[in-house]
Order: structure tokens, then sequence, then C-alpha cells
């Protein structure tokens, strides 16, 4: 399983890019607000910090303005992923951006049937919120488990499933075990996921006894 970080706040990225373990950034209007910075820039910068796709979203939200947007941002640099919202208009961009190799990131996908037009729109990656589901009482789960199953299907598709919207390690262990193939994660969930009371409870009984046999191993 892929992991992006779900940010655009620079220094985090940098951060977790030096654990190893990023493969990618997903960013939103929102996310871009709370960095406080100016958006193209930005984004540049992220771009020479990942290797990996990099998502920036357009602003507007007719096909003509979007297709522009989109066109100017693939410009960006060859990891952009330009995401375009899951409406007819989001996945006609899709559609002509895709099939002048662009990659194309579908964003708010609250259904399965939303996640089939946007794999036959040439979508690179879908992305079902997960969260926002689920803070409806709605089962963001189960919607991830649909699309797996769904495009398994069909080997023409070659969208992949990128769960957004996660608020804990268990959205992310579910999505691996349905072998979906991206999370996008806040950076503080990508924190915790190292944690487990058992591994600090472990690890100070070693170094404790470590110390008691006065030995150094360097
Ligand atoms: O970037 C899309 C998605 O991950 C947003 O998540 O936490 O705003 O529901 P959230």
């Amino acid at each position: 399983m892929k992991f992006f970080v779900d940010t655009a706040d620079l220094d985090e990225i940098k951060d977790l890019a030096s654990t190893g373990m990023l493969d990618g950034v997903t960013t939103n209007p929102s996310l871009i607000k709370k960095a406080g910075k100016e958006f193209i820039p930005l984004i540049e910068d992220i771009c020479k910090i990942i290797d990996g796709p990099v998502s920036a979203e357009v602003a507007s939200t007719d096909y003509e303005t979007m297709l522009k947007e989109g066109k100017k941002l693939a410009k960006i640099a060859d990891n952009i992923a330009v995401k375009v919202p899951l409406t007819e208009a989001g996945l006609k961009v899709c559609k002509e951006l895709s099939d002048a190799g662009t990659m194309v990131n579908v964003t708010l996908c609250f259904s399965a049937s939303q996640a089939i037009l946007a794999a036959k729109a040439g979508a690179t990656f879908i992305s079902p919120f997960v969260g926002r589901l689920d803070d409806l009482s709605q089962d963001g789960l189960q919607l991830i488990s649909d699309i797996c199953r769904i495009y398994e299907n069909f080997p023409d598709f070659h969208t992949q499933v990128l769960v957004a919207s996660i608020r804990n390690a268990l959205h992310i262990v579910e999505s691996a075990k349905m072998g979906a193939h991206v999370a996008t994660i806040p950076p503080a969930v990508i924190r915790q996921l190292y944690h487990h009371p058992l591994t600090d409870k472990g690890l100070a009984a070693f170094v404790d006894d470590w110390a008691k046999t006065g030995q150094s191993i360097l």
C-alpha cells in the first residue's frame, strides 16, 4: 500500500519524506488555505521534495475553466496529479487530461456508482472519503470494500483506490486488507501508526536491563 500525506504543510512533508515512508502528497483548497501560502509556488516546492504523485486541485467547477486550470497545474511538474471533483464536468476534464497523459485524481467520491464513472473516465486515482461518511453514521470502509471488489471485476479499469478523509489507523489497516492501493493520511495519523504501548513498555525494559549489564556495543 502506498502512503500519501494529506497536507500542504512543507515542514511536515519534509519531515515525513525523511522517513522514506512517503510515496506522494495530496492537497485540497482547504489545506492550501490552512498553509497560508501562494498556491502555485507551494505546489512547485512540494514537487521538488516528493518524486511521487502530488495532487493539486482545480478551483473552478465549470468544464472550460477547470480544463484550463488542470492544464496549467499539469505543467508545474511531471509528478502532478490534477485533482478534479466528481461531477459531470469534472469527469469530462478527467477524460480529456487522462487521454493527454496527465495523472488525474477524482475527489469527493461518496458512492460506488461514482467510482465506476471515474474509472470509465480514465482516472489515475479515485478518492473515496471514508471519514466524512463515518461522520454521517454511514460505513466509509464498506464503500472502500465495494469499490475494490468492483474494480477487481474489470481488468480494463486501471484506476487506483486512494482512500481519503482518513481519521485513524483502523481506516488504513482495513483498507489495506481490502486491497486499496493508496491511503492519503493526515501527518498526525501517520505518526500514530508507529505507536503501541507494549512497544514502549518492552523497549523501556530492554534499555533498563541493558544498562545493568554495564556493556556497550560501540
Ligand atoms: O483531501 C481529501 C480528504 O482527505 C479530506 O479529508 O479530513 O477533510 O475529511 P477530511
